[in-house]
């Protein structure tokens, strides 16, 4: 497993999330073995999709780059907010926009945050079925972020050290099932698609 993309799902000025999401990128860094994207879904005007990527016979250009890094990426780290309940609307409308075989039989490891007691965790459980449904393996250990705010400063960096082994762990799990799903799409017996 080479290229791993961190998507940061909320479009926020000032996104609790970006933090979480930049920790994250920081902690894979450090490991000194992977090919990092970060797609931040704030730094560009990604339009509401009316027609999907692959039926517009012109998509914009960043859009077209966007595709082929998500395609290039051998597994994701998707991170959300908890709206209303919810993960935020701009995953879901990245998500189908492009088709699912960017994503399908890759892992995808789920991060959620909130200002509140709960860390998203609702948001987590509707993006484990979200990552089902385009046939890509969520990482049952997920990374729950309560009370965000305390937890991160703007830097990505831990106000709350004693959240680290939670982030470790997280990430440990991450990779496992990156790599493991890495090594079978990529060494398959003859006859399998
Ligand atoms: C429209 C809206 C709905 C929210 N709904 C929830 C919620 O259901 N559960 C929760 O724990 N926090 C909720 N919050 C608080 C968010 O967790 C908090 O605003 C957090 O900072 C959002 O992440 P962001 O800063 O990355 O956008 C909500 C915030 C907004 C703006």
């Amino acid at each position: 497993m080479n290229t791993l993309c961190i998507i940061s799902g909320s479009i926020r000025p000032n996104a609790l999330t970006r933090r979480i999401a930049l920790h994250l990128h920081q902690q894979l860094v450090a490991r000194n073995s992977y090919q990092i994207s970060n797609v931040d879904l704030a730094s560009f005007e990604f339009p509401i999709w009316k027609e999907v990527f692959q039926n517009d016979p012109d998509p914009p250009r960043h859009c077209r780059k966007l595709h082929s890094e998500l395609a290039a990426s051998d597994a994701f780290l998707l991170v959300s907010p908890e709206y209303n309940g919810s993960y935020s609307l701009a995953i879901k409308n990245l998500i189908d926009y492009y088709e699912p075989n960017l994503f399908s039989r890759k892992a995808i490891g789920i991060a959620t945050v909130s200002t509140g007691r709960l860390g998203g965790i609702r948001s987590a459980l509707q993006l484990q079925q979200l990552c089902l449904a385009i046939y890509a393996v969520p990482v049952p250990q997920m990374l729950l972020v309560p009370d965000a705010h305390r937890r991160f400063d703007d830097n990505g960096q831990l106000l709350d050290e004693s959240f680290s082994k939670q982030v470790t762990h997280f990430l440990e799990e991450f990779l496992w099932y990156g790599h493991a799903l890495y090594q079978a799409r990529t060494n398959l017996p003859v006859g399998l698609p």
